[in-house]
């Protein structure tokens, strides 16, 4: 292909994938398959590795993520990111309505929309293409997130139809409800803390360095303002009307998320629907917000020191019951972690009966000073699991009990531990609490791990009780006869676990190490400690000092790597593991060498004997490590032809050594 062709095809592509992107997570009616679509983000990605002088920051491809951030740079607003004045009362809101038709002649109309809960973002573009997106921070100086906004897909890189030259929308990053599950599941396999909401959740995502990481999570953006100049629109709804021409997500007018009202009956309507049908949203909102319409009036309405005059929030209370408490229960874990769980009279509470709610841990229980028969206040506030927040004081009767919490495990009566700077109590006794056995084997076979199929938390219920498993590597040494003898067991359904089982032994060594399930190996740092280590028999030797300087491996996670193979019992488990066949390690590239241990290398131009991804996967390939921008740490820049102008600024700036493909080549032959 030549390099006109090239272009061609790059700018072709780029054009279609951003078009199915909007299609997908704007307008939720995709017309092509997520196969097709991957086809083509493949192509691109091709494309762009073998002329990268048509590399553009906005294009599709950067939707995966991948760029580290060390330093969110400061960035001024050139218009301050204000906050609402709000109110909870229905008499307030009527109130401000009035007083508008008092500070003006203008006949009024009204937005009304909802107040999504998640953290503010400006997001500028010129000429169509996303430039920089700005977190709120002070309302007058945010930080440049730009590169983990570019992940989230509902967010367009270029704008279509007839944009202002220069933009900013202005919005709301949020976690979506079901993403939102999704990740605590996540969380909760991999041993780890869960996230308390959506809300910090997402704000805590938009500030991680790795934008990888970012763009796995599903968030999310909704539009609520449009700063543009020389931008001839009325008013705020005619704007968000012309940002969803322009390819923008905003709020739909369908599903009533933004709405029209000529007075305070339209806007008590909508506060009225929403209180209600807020439950069903796929996303969380704390209220409602109400705006003047036309930018005129706004204008002559103005400002208070710290909010608009002519917008409004409405926020929702919060539903909060009281009931007994009438026990606390002690729930233990995979890893031995032991959640109290408040066991309430039942009560009725945001439509869904609530009978027991989480206590989080012994801090937990202390800091509310709650006792057994308290009546206590339960809040659903929006958020998935109901909450205990606090008790009625005046409903004490001198009869309440104090809460102990447990020293000992109710499964297996072990004395509990509890380390020090750690929330949660656990129970050491890994061997033999049935609870924290059985766990640690449906998290072997679940389908993240070694997607056992046929085999389910029941199967392993059975055969752990009848004593026939232990622990997993007892799967590998079942017999036929030993299931079938199982209740309600056919052939066929022993036929499939067997053949389950015996598949098991192909599945990828990440997913075995990250199947053992040590406590805070999830997903990823399995994926990290295989690439690096290569094999179980090097993770196992590495000492703490060793773990953490790999990529990602802090002190924690290392500590319970060391502490997990320092126990006789998991070395043999590995050991049983590896004679029946199981993935020991990673399957090796030829020539893998540590020349390039310990460096850290960027890669940039044109190559004449490699592609960018050889480059780089050689440099991994050989110990050393990928990074994307330079700095003072950066060991050298392996410069091809074109490297951009600034690259080589900066590099000369911070005396970084620059290198050819040819001293490369000598490096690592
Ligand atoms: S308008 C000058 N509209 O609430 C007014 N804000 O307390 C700009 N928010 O920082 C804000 N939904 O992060 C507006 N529909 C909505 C909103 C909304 C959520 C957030 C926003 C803002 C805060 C104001």
């Amino acid at each position: 292909m030549t390099e006109e062709e090239a272009k061609v095809r790059i700018e072709e592509l780029s054009a279609d994938l951003n078009a199915h992107n909007h299609r997908y997570y704007v307008l939720s009616s995709p017309s092509i398959s997520d196969y097709d679509f991957d086809q083509l983000l493949k192509e691109l990605q091709g494309l762009e590795e073998q002329f990268p002088q048509f590399l553009d920051a906005n294009s599709p491809t950067k939707r995966v993520g991948g760029d580290i951030t060390n330093k969110f740079e400061k960035v001024a607003h050139a218009i301050p990111m204000l906050s609402l004045g709000n109110t909870y009362s229905e008499e307030e809101l009527i109130d401000w309505e009035s007083r508008n038709r008092k500070l003006t002649d203008d006949e009024i109309d009204y937005v009304c929309e909802l107040k999504y809960d998640g953290v503010a973002i400006g997001i500028q573009y010129e000429n169509g293409s996303f430039k920089r997106a700005v977190t709120r921070g002070d309302g007058s100086t945010g930080e440049d997130v730009s590169a983990n906004v570019r992940t989230i897909k509902s967010i367009p890189l270029k704008l279509n139809g007839n944009f202002p030259e220069k933009l900013e929308i202005r919005g709301e990053i949020f976690f979506p409800l079901k993403g939102f599950q999704k990740l605590n599941e996540e969380r909760e396999e991999a041993g780890e803390a869960l996230f308390a909401n959506p809300r910090n959740t997402a704000s805590g995502t938009l500030k991680m360095q790795d934008s990888a990481v970012v763009a796995s999570r599903s968030l999310d953006c909704l539009l609520y303002g449009v700063y543009a100049d020389g931008f001839a629109a009325g008013g705020h709804f005619e704007s968000v009307q012309a940002a969803n021409s322009w390819g923008i997500k905003t709020p739909s007018v369908e599903k009533r998320y933004i709405q029209a009202a000529k007075d305070i009956e339209g806007i008590m309507d909508f506060v009225h629907y929403w209180a209600e049908a807020r439950k069903e949203l796929p996303f969380e909102i704390d209220g409602v917000v109400i705006k003047v319409n036309s930018y005129r009036t706004q204008e002559e309405l103005g400002f208070t020191a710290k909010s608009p005059r002519w917008a409004i929030a409405y926020k929702f209370k919060t539903e909060r019951v009281s009931t007994t408490l009438n026990s606390v229960a002690y729930q233990v874990g995979r890893t031995g972690a032991i959640t109290p769980v408040a066991n309430l009279e039942a009560v009725q509470l945001g439509g869904t009966t609530v009978k027991r709610a989480s206590l989080h841990n012994a801090d937990q229980i202390e800091l509310l000073g709650i006792k057994r028969g308290d009546q206590v206040f339960v809040e659903k506030g929006g958020e998935i699991i109901p909450k205990v927040v606090g008790f009625d004081e005046d409903a004490r009767t001198g009869n309440e009990e104090m809460i102990e919490f447990i020293t000992h495990c109710q499964e297996c009566e072990t004395e509990l531990v509890r380390e020090e700077g750690e929330a949660q109590h656990y129970c050491p006794n890994l061997e033999a609490c049935p609870p924290q056995v059985k766990g640690r084997m449906e998290h072997y076979i679940s389908r993240k791990a070694l997607n056992i199929d046929g085999m389910g938390e029941e199967t392993i219920d059975q055969l752990y009780s009848e004593g026939l498993i232990q622990n997993v590597a007892d799967l590998y040494d079942l017999t036929y006869e030993q299931i079938i003898s199982l209740e309600r067991m056919a052939e066929k359904s022993v036929n499939n676990l067997l053949a389950g089982i015996e598949a098991s032994k192909q599945v990828p060594f990440e997913k075995v190490l990250y199947g053992l399930g040590i406590r805070f190996v999830g997903e990823t740092v399995a994926k990290k400690l295989a690439k690096h280590y290569k094999n179980m028999a090097a993770i196992q030797a590495a000492e703490l000092e060793d773990l953490v300087e790999v990529d990602e491996i802090g002190e924690r996670i290392a500590q319970s790597l060391v502490q997990y193979f320092s126990k006789e019992e998991n070395r043999t488990l590995v050991q049983r593991l590896q004679a029946a066949g199981l993935q020991m390690e990673i399957l090796e590239q030829e020539g893998a060498s540590e020349k390039l241990a310990g460096l850290s290398i960027v890669v940039s131009g044109v190559f004449e004997d490699f592609s960018r991804t050889e480059l780089k996967n050689l440099i991994e390939q050989h110990g050393g490590k990928n990074v994307s921008s330079i700095s003072k740490k950066t060991s050298f820049i392996l410069a091809g032809d074109n490297m951009g102008p600034s690259k080589l600024q900066k590099a000369e700036d911070l005396g970084v050594e620059i290198k050819s493909e040819q001293d490369f080549k000598e490096m690592i032959s």
